[in-house]
C-alpha cells in the first residue's frame, strides 16, 4: 500500500493547491498577503513543474499568466497598504475608523480586489465566488422571495445586487463611505436595496424582528477586532433584529485565530441566545475558503 502524501502545511500555499485543499485563486491571494511578487510567484511554481504538468499545476500557470500585470500591481499594493487585519483595536471607534481608510483606499486601488483579494481584481473570478455563496444560501434554505436581509459589511455591494432578485428588501451596512459609493453604483437597478453608513459599533438602528437573514460575508474578522464588546453588541442586535425562523450566516468570523477559538465563539453565541447552531466552521466552497456558521433563531 502508497503511504499517503504529506498534507502540505498552511504557509505552503502552491503546495495546499496542488492537493487540492484550495483554489488556485486563494492559493495566489494568499502568497500575495505573504508578499511574494508577481515574479517571485512564477518562480516558485516552476520549481514545482511535473512533467508532464498536474492539472492543477497548468491552472495555476494559467491563472499567473492571465492575471501577471495585475499580480504585479496588486502585490506592490499589499506591501503598500500593509495588512494589520488580525490586529485587535485598542479604541473601537479609533479601530473602525482606521478600518474604514484602509477599505476607502483600497477601493479606490481595485473594487474586486478589494473585497476579495482572491478575485486578483478580476470580476469574472468575483462574480463566479458571489454565485457560490448565493447557491449554497439557496441550498440551505436561506433565500425567499419575501425576505429582508441584511448585508453587513456590503463593501461594494456584490452581494446585495446578487440577492436583489431573489428577496423583498436588502439593507446594506458598511463602515467605509468609498465602499458604500461603489455599491451605490452597483446596486442603483435595485429600488429595494438600501445602503447605509455605521460606525462598526453595533446594529442598534435595526427595528426589532424586522429581517429573516443577517449575512455577513468577511465583515465579521474586523468587528472581532473591535474588541468583544462591539462583538457581542453586533450579535445580540442580530438577534433582535431577525424573527423568529431568521438565521445569522457568518462566512469568515476571524483571521488569525484557530478554528476551535471561532467554533466557541459560536456555540457561545448560540447558547446566549437560544439559536441552533446549524453550520460551525464547514469550508463549503470551492473557489473561496471561507469558513461557515449558521446560527438560527427558533421559529
Ligand atoms: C473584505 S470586505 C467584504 C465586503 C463584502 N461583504 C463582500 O464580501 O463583498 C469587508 C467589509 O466590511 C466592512 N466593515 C469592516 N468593519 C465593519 C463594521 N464594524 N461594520 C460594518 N462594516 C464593516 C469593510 O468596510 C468592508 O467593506
Amino acid at each position: 500500500m502508497q503511504p499517503n502524501p504529506p498534507v502540505p502545511s498552511d504557509d505552503d500555499p502552491v503546495g495546499l493547491c496542488l492537493a487540492g485543499a484550495i483554489s488556485p485563486e486563494v492559493a495566489l491571494s494568499r502568497l500575495l498577503l505573504g508578499h511574494v511578487t508577481g515574479a517571485g510567484i512564477a518562480a516558485m511554481l516552476e520549481q514545482r513543474r511535473s512533467e508532464p504538468p498536474a492539472p492543477r499545476w497548468q491552472a495555476l500557470a494559467d491563472l499567473i499568466r492571465a492575471r501577471r500585470p495585475e499580480l504585479e500591481r496588486l502585490s506592490a499594493e499589499v506591501v503598500r497598504a500593509g495588512s494589520n487585519h488580525a490586529r485587535p483595536a485598542t479604541d473601537p471607534l479609533a479601530g473602525a475608523a482606521e478600518i474604514a481608510g484602509f477599505f476607502d483606499r483600497a477601493v479606490a486601488n481595485s473594487p474586486e480586489a478589494s473585497v476579495a483579494l482572491y478575485s486578483l481584481g478580476d470580476p469574472a473570478i468575483l462574480a463566479t465566488a458571489t454565485a457560490e455563496i448565493l447557491d449554497w444560501l439557496d441550498a440551505r434554505g436561506l433565500l425567499r422571495a419575501g425576505a429582508d436581509v441584511l448585508d453587513l459589511g456590503c463593501g461594494i455591494g456584490r452581494l446585495s445586487a446578487a440577492l436583489a432578485p431573489r428577496v423583498r428588501s436588502v439593507l446594506g451596512l458598511d463602515v467605509s463611505e468609498g465602499m458604500l459609493a461603489e455599491a451605490r453604483t452597483r446596486c442603483a437597478p435595485w429600488p429595494h436595496v438600501h445602503l447605509a453608513h455605521t460606525s462598526g459599533q453595533d446594529l442598534d438602528g435595526l427595528a426589532a424582528s424586522s429581517l429573516d437573514l443577517v449575512l455577513a460575508v468577511d465583515s465579521f474578522p474586523y468587528i472581532v477586532r473591535l474588541g468583544p464588546a462591539v462583538v457581542a453588541r453586533h450579535v445580540a442586535g442580530a438577534v433582535r433584529a431577525l424573527r423568529p425562523g431568521g438565521a445569522l450566516v457568518v462566512l469568515n468570523l476571524s483571521y488569525g485565530r484557530d478554528s476551535a477559538a471561532d467554533a466557541a465563539d459560536a456555540r457561545a453565541w448560540a447558547a446566549a441566545h437560544g439559536l441552533a447552531l446549524e453550520v460551525a466552521g464547514e469550508r463549503p466552497f470551492a473557489l473561496w475558503d471561507g469558513t461557515a456558521y449558521v446560527l438560527r433563531r427558533p421559529g
